[in-house]
């Protein structure tokens, strides 16, 4: 796929596509939950239908009903049970680190799978405290394929992940709801909590207290779900390739709606703001727990700026697409504490550098900083995407502020997270061609 250098603005309104996060948690929580669950708006990626066939293959009963609209038939008290067969959550991290966690809870043997990408992918983070609460593991370097031998009666433990990682969390939290006793959890910094606001949707309220830059979350086990209704809002971390198109695109104007606006989500939008974006947030409303809003956007002069470590769980995903955007401001945007970026679907750190030097942009990467300097980007390279879809798009979106289109070697990824990515692209007036 190819970017089109475009001759002109980009206009319009369009509307955000389901929050993958929201999407993977809505499916398993419906699994674990007594009823029927039904949830608008999911967000049909291929990460999101693995993780509809995972839960389907434990013993849930998985149904669409029309675009965006599914049912779950949860198993409530009888449990997960022994898939028949190796789980494959394909490229999804998210789908692999949550189910680990809700499936280790239950006296059940599975095996996983994951595509190239996420084999390559730690998984000792999440295998380390669920193995302290007692389930057991084989594998080679703690990486997939991964089979659970031994899991339920489990330990409940006190866990402070090493890494900020709402995968984690998540994790520990799922596999402490088919525990006795009290999981405790705390986070040295909040990531996203949509694992904890979701469960209250399913009748659990966790105490969270706030803790530092943190939280303690406490859950008494075991816990009974019931079933929702979930309605999922719009993926920021997918908004943020529309908005960028409209930030790097001269004279562009255009409204991206339904974007969820979780403060553990939104830290590229106070970042842009501070670069001196237009972009106003308006109509806030709830939708499926969470606060929505629709976004206006005017392609506006940037200046580079400095992102504080802390700003690293708020927008996690977003660095690449933030490197490029910085590629198009004025001066040096510096980016620190990016770490983790390396244990992404790709090494991301080391992707979005490539990808901005291939197309002629001054980029450098000191330790876990990324320093990028704004300027005239020349374009014109076939980037190397590393199975990563976030690498894919925002490659596509440096291209629109190019001299000469910017080309992907594999466009087939962008499908895990934002299958709507073209239509949305030519909707606002930056169609992409096929190379
Ligand atoms: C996610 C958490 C983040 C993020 C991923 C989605 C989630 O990963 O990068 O895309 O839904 O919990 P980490 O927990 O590894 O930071």
């Amino acid at each position: 796929m190819m970017s089109k250098t475009p001759p002109k603005s980009l206009k319009g309104r369009v509307s955000t596509p389901g929050d993958k996060s929201i999407s993977h948690r809505a499916l398993i929580l419906g699994a674990l939950a007594e009823g029927v669950t039904n949830i608008t708006g999911l967000l049909e990626g291929d990460d999101i239908l693995h993780t509809a066939k995972a839960v389907e293959a434990f013993g849930a009963k998985v149904k669409q009903i029309a675009t965006g609209q599914w049912q779950v038939e949860g198993v409530g008290r009888a449990g997960w049970r022994s898939p028949k067969t190796p789980i494959d959550f394909g490229n999804a991290g998210t789908g692999a680190r949550l189910i680990m966690g809700a499936a280790a809870g239950f006296d059940i043997q599975v095996s996983y799978l994951g595509d190239a990408s996420l084999s390559a992918r730690p998984m000792g983070r999440v295998l380390r405290p669920l193995e302290q609460m007692g389930a057991k593991f084989n594998s080679t370097d703690d990486k997939l394929p991964i089979t659970q031998t031994k899991g339920g009666a489990l330990t409940p433990v006190k866990f402070t992940p090493p890494h900020a990682s709402a995968q984690v969390k998540s994790a520990v939290i799922l596999a402490g709801l088919n525990t006795c006793g009290i999981t405790e959890l705390t986070e040295t910094h909040l990531t996203r909590d949509h694992t904890e606001n979701m469960l209250s949707a399913f009748g659990l309220n966790l105490t969270r207290t706030p803790k530092d830059k943190g939280q303690v979350v406490t859950l008494h086990g075991p816990a009974t779900l019931k079933a929702a209704n979930i309605n999922v809002p719009g993926d920021p971390s997918s908004a943020a390739f529309l908005i960028a198109a409209a930030l790097v695109v001269p004279g562009s104007d255009i409204i991206v709606e339904n974007v969820m606006m979780n403060e553990t989500r939104t830290g590229l939008f106070a970042v842009l703001s501070d670069m001196g974006a237009f972009i106003r947030a308006d109509n806030f409303r709830r939708s499926g727990g969470e606060t929505i809003a629709d976004l206006h956007i005017r392609y506006s002069k940037l200046r580079g700026v400095t992102v504080s470590p802390d700003r690293v769980p708020s927008m996690v995903d977003e660095y690449p697409i933030l490197a490029v955007i910085a590629a198009t401001a004025q001066g040096q945007t510096h980016m620190h504490g990016l770490g983790e970026l390396r244990v992404k679907e790709s090494d991301r750190l080391a992707g979005t550098h490539a990808l901005l030097i291939a197309n002629g942009v001054d980029a450098s990467i000191e330790g876990e900083t990324l320093i990028v300097t704004g300027g005239p980007v020349t374009g014109g390279a076939r980037v190397k995407t590393h199975h990563d879809h976030r690498l894919a798009m925002s490659a596509l979106i440096l291209g629109l502020a190019a001299k000469k289109p910017v080309s992907i070697d594999d466009s087939s990824m962008i499908a895990t997270s934002f299958p709507a990515f073209s239509a949305l692209m030519a909707a606002i007036g930056a169609p992409m061609e096929m190379s």
